[in-house]
């Protein structure tokens, strides 16, 4: 049983597929026990609670210095165990110092097709705005390994999604999170889980379910 644990921040809809997922016998084995918000008050907790899966907020206001939200962070990861970190819907850009800890193991879920609508301040209804704004036809949703760039890391899935006439962030954000990101994310973790990913640079490769089992 591979350990995860899900960093939040907001409504917690990418954790919810997840926890449906593993409810579902689909994270091939992955077992989500921990949930770790930037903020209180987000509502990911009351999810995970519903869950049953322990939740924890590790603040950066709490702390004093940026060196201290590190060590609190990576308290809170090592006393779970994590061997994955996933990144649900969490605003808070980590440093290299943990991203270094857990290299090669920290997925996230960005709401469009990397490269295009990412990096800093590219976050939430930010990203569909400057879609919109841009007139592109098609979007979509990217899940990623997280290196020190924001949103920089090997590409490991993407999902495109179709942009329609009068739609707003909101009807945009809600369509990517409905046809992409609820479904990328679970995939992602399930792939991670089975051990079927290499890392080569900045690409993640995928080996064939049936050729992983070849060689297992
Ligand atoms: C949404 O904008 C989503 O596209 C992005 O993070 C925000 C909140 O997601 N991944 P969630 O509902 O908290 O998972």
């Amino acid at each position: 049983m591979l350990r995860i644990a899900v960093l939040v921040s907001g409504g917690g809809t990418n954790l919810q597929a997840l926890i449906d997922a593993e409810r579902r016998g689909e994270l091939a084995g992955g077992k989500i026990v921990r949930v770790i918000a930037s903020r209180p008050g987000a509502y990911a907790l009351e999810r995970a609670e519903g869950a049953g899966i322990p939740g924890t907020v590790v603040c950066r206001k709490d702390c004093a210095s940026p060196e201290e939200f590190d060590r609190a962070l990576l308290a809170a990861l090592e006393e779970c165990g994590a061997e994955l970190v996933v990144l649900a819907g969490y605003l808070s850009i980590l440093s290299e110092t943990v991203v270094t800890r857990y290299a090669n193991r920290i997925l996230n879920i960005h709401p469009a097709l990397i490269p295009s609508f990412c990096g800093k301040g590219f976050y939430g209804l930010k990203v569909h705005e400057a879609a919109l704004a841009c007139g592109v036809k098609v979007t979509g949703a990217t899940v990623h390994f997280v290196n020190e760039i924001p949103d920089g890391g090997a590409i490991l899935l993407q999902k495109a999604v179709e942009v329609l006439n009068g739609d707003t962030p909101e009807t945009l954000q809600r369509r990517v999170m409905e046809q992409a990101e609820w479904e990328l994310l679970p995939r992602a973790v399930a792939l991670f889980c089975q051990g079927r990913i290499t890392i080569e640079g900045r690409r993640a490769l995928i080996r064939e379910a049936d050729e992983h089992q070849r060689r297992t």
